[in-house]
């Protein structure tokens, strides 16, 4: 329970994903909170792992760049972008790129939280996606979706689908009234309940968040990875849950703790699949191989020959481990939505990103 100038705060009782928007990203928001340190403060994600997850993606833009024809200019967006990591990776990654590349990338990061201090002045920085007019080039959203409210629909005994709501001073949970139509109609589609204490995390939220996003790129590739599940594969309980300081956390909606729930991967593909653009979908592990990562150990005998060379090699060759793990970060879904390519550009992007096929 939270304390509050001498004062006990009881909390009020909301419905999940009012809650979860507002200790997320309300003033006193885990992110947007005056003392909101930022995501790699309290967990790690791919950018955060090692600078070869950048190195991937900055050869998924040198492959974009090719199949545009080499636009006049070529945008990179960053989704989410938390404190600009990958931004600033993949600025170095453009600097270094030889011709005219790095003048033609346009790096731009979309998040609620301010421009961090350090990001390199080149790096276009907004808290509206609807403020960047017709992106051509890649479009990435890295653990986003997951942090998109949703609400929570739970079984009760006479077999009703019930809204939850949660208290946000003690995270104490509540039955409350049936779901409306739109909840009602997305569950049955797309995580139907079958026993009593069975649990939903209703994401049509987040399907309406990526289509709204996908519709923003004029030209290029949209993609979302994160973590999900496909239907068949949902946990009966679903995944809420909270994360502070580097540890799993009881998903107490008081801001201090991020609340994060796994992505409904096929509800977000069928909301922005088109008739000319399949949605592309692998997992990380492929798509980061097919782009290059190579978790290669060093032999011993370098150890002796070159003990620095070594520890770096070895170090290089865990972070990849990390990425492609395929119990963590290389489990996670990769949904790549191609706009405005040619069947012929889909079919070798596919490949590029180790899809089996479009
Ligand atoms: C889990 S962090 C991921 C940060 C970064 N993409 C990474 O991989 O390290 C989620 C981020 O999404 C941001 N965010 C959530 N909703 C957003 C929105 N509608 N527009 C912009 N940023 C948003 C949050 O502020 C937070 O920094």
């Amino acid at each position: 329970m939270s304390v509050n100038r001498g004062t006990v705060d009881k909390g009020t009782a909301l419905p999940w994903r009012a809650a979860m928007r507002a200790a997320l990203y309300g003033p006193a928001g885990f992110y947007t909170g005056p003392r909101a340190a930022g995501p790699a403060a309290h967990f790690r994600t791919s950018p955060h792992v090692a600078e070869s997850f950048a190195a991937a993606l900055w050869r998924l833009i040198w492959f974009l760049d090719i199949e545009l024809g080499s636009p006049s200019r070529l945008d990179v967006v960053d989704m989410a972008a938390g404190n600009g990591e990958l931004l600033t990776q993949l600025s170095y990654y453009a600097a270094a790129h030889p011709g005219n590349l790095a003048r033609r990338a346009k790096l731009t990061g979309v998040e609620l939280r301010e421009r961090p201090v350090e990001l390199p002045d080149d790096i276009k920085w907004t808290h509206q996606l609807s403020e960047l007019s017709e992106i051509d080039g890649l479009l990435i959203a890295n653990e986003w979706l997951d942090n998109v409210p949703l609400d929570i629909a739970e079984l009760d005994d006479e077999a009703v689908a019930r809204l939850v709501t949660v208290n946000t001073a003690t995270g104490e949970q509540q039955l409350t009234e049936p779901l409306s139509r739109t909840d009602d109609v997305w569950l049955a589609h797309w995580w139907p309940l079958r026993n009593p204490g069975d649990r939903a995390e209703l994401g049509h939220t987040r399907d309406a968040a990526w289509r709204h996003t996908v519709d923003s790129v004029r030209c290029g590739v949209a993609l979302a990875i994160d973590y999900g599940h496909v239907r068949g594969t949902r946990p009966p309980l679903g995944t809420l849950t909270g994360y502070a300081d580097g540890h799993q956390a009881r998903p107490v909606p008081d801001g201090r703790c991020d609340i994060t729930a796994h992505v409904a991967v096929d509800a977000v593909v069928a909301a922005c699949s088109q008739a000319d653009a399949e949605t592309i979908v692998t997992r990380q592990r492929e798509a980061l191989r097919a782009l290059g990562i190579r978790d290669i150990h060093p032999s011993i005998e370098l150890a002796h020959s070159d003990p620095a060379e070594y520890l770096r090699s070895l170090v290089a060759a865990s972070h990849c481990a990390e990425l492609t793990d395929q119990s963590g970060l290389g489990n996670f879904w990769w949904i790549a939505q191609p706009v405005g390519l040619s069947a012929a550009s889909q079919q070798r992007l596919a490949q590029r990103i180790g899809a089996v096929s479009c």
